[in-house]
């Protein structure tokens, strides 16, 4: 695991974005894992950018998404389907044949099959992360155990909480969603991971510091992962002692 201590969350979201590029640059053809959410948007600003100013080529990119709410359709726009097209994938003319994201209006048993016969057959080159205020990855959320792959789950009432500053009431905030397991996560060749905001320093303590892997925090479990870098801004950084064996950089 790398840490880079960063100025400020939108040296992190540069950062983040010129590393994904740069997986992009030496495989045309890269399988990148994205997500959605407020942190990375900064990233998909930045990823956007390079490919108007032709600093990168999308031109035979793919992308996998982690998660989306069950019971959603694309055109909805708290769907993840939605968020990626507005602000990533439209923008950068990537069309549907190259984006695997769970349909949340499928059955849901044959859309987890799908995603999952996709996943299996396609590693992934680069996948993006954050984190949620109770340590989820993906919507895997504390639980006992740690699941593999693509899965239906329920939402933890504080994510749904969280969650709900995008939608007109914490009722409207779907129930469950389908996630990639965080098996699959950890299947990904390389992990860039940014996060930013006092609400995650519970979680981020966790993750980076002594202590154990555990479900109930399922970020945890990236201390296994041999190419994780994390980017987090002095602000949230200040506050944490990485353990002993995490590589700690300050970003230039
Ligand atoms: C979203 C996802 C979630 C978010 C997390 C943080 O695809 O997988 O794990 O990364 O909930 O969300 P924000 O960035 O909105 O705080």
């Amino acid at each position: 695991m790398r840490l880079i201590v960063t100025e400020s969350y939108e040296q992190s979201a540069y950062l983040s974005a010129q590393m994904i590029l740069d997986v992009i640059r030496e495989k045309a053809d890269a399988l990148v894992g994205l997500a959605t959410g407020t942190t990375p948007l900064s990233v998909y600003r930045y990823m956007t950018e390079a490919v108007q100013q032709k600093k990168a080529d999308f031109g035979k990119v793919r992308t996998i998404n982690l998660d989306e709410y069950i019971g959603l359709s694309g055109e909805d726009p708290n769907s993840y389907l939605y968020f990626m097209r507005k602000h990533l994938l439209d923008a950068c003319q990537i069309p549907s044949e190259r984006i695997m994201i769970p349909n949340g209006m499928a059955d849901v048993q044959e859309e987890i099959y799908r995603m999952n016969l996709f996943a299996d057959a396609n590693p992934i080159d680069v996948q993006l992360l954050s984190v949620g205020v109770n340590g989820h990855i993906g919507f895997n959320e504390p639980s006992d155990v740690f699941y593999d792959r693509y899965h239906a789950v329920k939402l933890a009432q504080k994510t749904r909480e969280s969650n709900s500053r995008l939608f007109s009431s914490v009722e409207e905030v779907p129930t469950e969603a389908i996630t990639m397991g965080a098996g699959g996560i950890m299947r990904a060749k390389k992990i860039v991971f940014l996060a930013t905001g006092d609400e995650k320093l519970d979680a981020m303590k966790k993750i980076l510091e002594d202590g154990e892997v555990t479900p109930d925090c399922q970020g945890t479990i990236l201390k296994f992962h041999q190419d994780c870098t994390i980017f987090l801004d002095q602000a949230l950084a200040e506050h944490i002692r990485p353990a002993s064996y995490v590589e700690v950089k300050r970003a230039r």
